[in-house]
């Protein structure tokens, strides 16, 4: 692998550049991208239930419904401010549980009991609802009015039905971004993980929020493991990483006839920190409820792998891209990819100006 430095004049300070470009966003801790991020296990908030959550500096109530709907709607009361994750969930809507008005799943006043029968809409008794959606296994929320396309999903595996398991929540004192380009940084795999492949990446978009970069190379004869499947498999080394909004990252890996999906769901939290959830995901198959969950377990290992030899680096970083070699070009245009993604501010999530 290549170990020049690039020149100066094609990329002067990388961390200047992405600064100046136009809704710059890479690891910053007061903005965030438009999209779908994880909100809680699915398994976490049965029907009839409500729980708070705090996402991106936004307070939000998740309630349940009994036909087993999702509904995200903003956590405090527009009366007087109560907490409306303390309240009654009623078929589709939820009791405040201060005065007892009542919400649906629009988010419109539907009942101010001390008005009794007659009242009309009040002005400002509007609460925000936050699209949701439910996929491997997990709550999602569009942080804007209407998703532009689906859940962060495996690429290979559009519109597949999967099985998929939570493996482990982790937090890390990182932003999301800066944990991500560990994943397609080629540099570290030979230094850290030990792998002898050198790997380079192709970048294809699947949407304006999703990028995926593909290995094209060979390679890792050396590797015991490599020789031993090469009869089977003569085509590059799978290993495939797609990003969703900088911070979800998809990998899929494995020889050519047996691919392996892991999803790294991450959100920012407060001070440019992360916190996240490795999920574990396989298609359903004939006979899958006894081989998938040995499929699983083997995912789990390789997840666990990719994780080994990181996780103290990613607590002690403090990120300051200076010296950029060609092997990091994947990592610049990931940050790129970044920067060009729709911004919105920590806190109100409103468009960044
Ligand atoms: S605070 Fe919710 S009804 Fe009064
Ligand atoms: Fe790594």
């Amino acid at each position: 692998m290549k170990r020049q430095s690039i020149s100066q004049s094609q990329y002067s300070s990388v961390d200047s550049e992405l600064k100046r470009q136009q809704q710059p966003v890479f690891n910053r801790s007061d903005r965030f991208i438009q999209g779908w991020y994880w909100a809680m296990p699915c398994r976490d908030l049965k029907p009839g239930q409500s729980q708070s959550i705090s996402l991106m500096g936004k307070e939000l109530v998740l309630y349940r419904t009994r036909a087993r709907d999702v509904i995200a709607l903003d956590r405090y009361c527009p009366h007087m401010g109560a907490a409306l994750d303390q309240g009654k969930i009623e078929g589709t809507t939820i009791r405040c549980p201060l005065h007892y008005w009542r919400f649906d799943h629009r988010g419109h006043c539907v009942e101010i009991p001390a008005l009794g029968q007659h009242h009309n809409v009040i002005a400002n008794t509007q609460l925000h609802v936050w699209p949701t959606a439910e996929h491997y296994g997990m709550i999602w929320i569009w942080t804007g009015d209407t998703p532009t396309h689906p859940p962060p999903y495996i690429p290979e595996l559009e519109g597949v039905s999967c099985d998929a398991a939570l493996s482990y929540r982790f937090e890390r004192n990182c932003h999301p971004n800066v944990l991500m380009i560990n994943a397609i940084d080629a540099h570290h795999f030979n230094s850290v993980h030990n792998l002898p492949l050198e790997v380079r990446f192709k970048a294809r978009a699947i949407n304006d929020n999703a990028l995926c970069l593909d290995n094209t190379t060979r390679g890792g004869e050396a590797s015991k493991f490599v020789k031993l499947i090469r009869p089977l498999y003569k085509n590059e080394v799978t290993y495939k990483m797609c990003y969703w909004y900088g911070s979800t990252g998809t990998v899929t890996v494995g020889p050519d006839f047996f691919h392996f999906h892991i999803m790294f769901a991450l959100r920012p939290i407060a001070r440019g920190k992360t916190e996240g959830w490795t999920i574990l995901i396989t298609p359903k198959r004939l006979a899958g409820r006894l081989i998938n969950p040995v499929v699983l377990w083997i995912t789990q290992q390789v997840a666990a792998y990719f994780a080994t030899g990181d996780i103290q680096v990613f607590q002690g970083i403090r990120f300051d891209f200076k010296t950029p070699l060609e092997a990091d070009q994947s990592i610049i245009q990931f940050a790129h990819h970044v920067n060009r993604q729709k911004a919105l501010n920590w806190g109100d999530w409103s468009s960044v100006t």
